[in-house]
């Protein structure tokens, strides 16, 4: 049996700006999906896989996350007056334990793989997790969960995978495969951000992974790569020749990539058509729209 996984690291120190202007005054993460920002989505799916402690990496501009997960003693007064309950556990279900989260600062922007060797004095010698907030997952069961029972099984280091289409691969970090047992895969490679003709694979890397210790070591003397950043996928991929114990995992849920438009777009929506209190309203208006325009085309 593997150690357990109670250490996760949350790089949230990207500009975000592709959600410019929004994002000139307000964190990426704090965007919302209906009523809950994405570092919401992120921090339930960790707690859910038994993560107990939270290292946020992040940078300038970003203290509006922290200010989110303090207590607030006036809005709870206010509620409780007004006998507001539902409510009352709304705002309770955001608080954190004193002392679960930690704020490091990544001082300069030199990419993923450097955010989470920011992190590597507050994980020492046991394996972690790394979640990366805009990619949402939503499944049977929380992806994070998933990974770390099949983690306790393997050990080693652990990516989740999902096919992307082939024209998409230039913006994942892409797995070459091994064998496969049902959803574990052994990876024989793994290239961040290929061109599309030399990509081993439409095996994609999603922002959950489960890592040994050895690639914060990795990191230590990670030179740039693509993009002239340190990548975190380089860093694994050291693994494979190392102690051959890297495995993709296919998760089983829909991911909806929240660092686009379209992608939060789409989640906003269904998000919002599962959720009791919305759908019906928010399904009429979308077919009331949606007709007259396929109809037209
Ligand atoms: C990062 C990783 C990449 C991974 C992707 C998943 O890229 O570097 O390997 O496939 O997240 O969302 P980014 O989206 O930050 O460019």
């Amino acid at each position: 049996m593997a150690r357990r996984v109670t250490k996760a690291i949350f790089p949230v120190a990207g500009l975000g700006t592709r959600f410019l202007p929004a994002t000139k005054a307000m964190p990426k993460e704090m965007m919302t999906l209906v009523d809950r920002p994405l570092i919401q989505y992120a921090i339930d799916e960790a707690r859910a896989a038994g993560i107990t402690d939270f290292i946020f990496v992040t940078a300038k501009g970003k203290s509006a996350l922290e200010d989110y997960f303090d207590t607030s003693a006036e809005l709870e007064r206010t509620l409780t007056e007004a006998g507001k309950t539902d409510l009352l556990e709304t705002l309770k279900s955001t608080y954190m334990p004193s002392g679960a989260i930690a704020y490091i600062r990544q001082h300069r922007a030199m990419g993923l793989g450097h955010a989470v060797w920011c992190a590597r004095r507050l994980i020492g010698d046991e394996p972690f997790a790394v979640i990366l907030p805009d990619d949402v997952i939503d499944g049977p069961k929380p992806c994070l969960q998933q990974m770390v029972e099949a983690h306790a099984e393997t050990g080693g280091n652990m990516v989740a995978a999902m096919e992307v289409p082939r024209d998409k691969v230039s913006a994942y970090g892409i797995l070459d495969l091994g064998s496969a047992n049902g959803s574990l895969l052994r990876v024989r490679g793994m290239v961040e951000k290929p061109a599309t003709e030399e990509a081993p694979s439409n095996l994609a890397v999603i922002g959950r992974y489960i890592l040994s210790p050895q690639v914060l070591t990795n990191l230590s003397r990670a030179e740039a790569g693509a993009g002239g950043e340190i990548q975190l996928t380089d860093a694994i991929a050291e693994e494979i020749s190392n102690s051959g114990n890297v495995y993709g995992f296919r998760f089983e849920g829909h991911r909806f990539d929240c660092g686009s438009k379209a992608g939060f777009l789409q989640a906003t929506i269904a998000f919002g058509l599962s959720r009791p209190d919305l759908r019906e309203e928010l399904a009429e208006y979308i077919t009331d729209i949606a007709t007259p325009r396929i109809a037209a085309q």
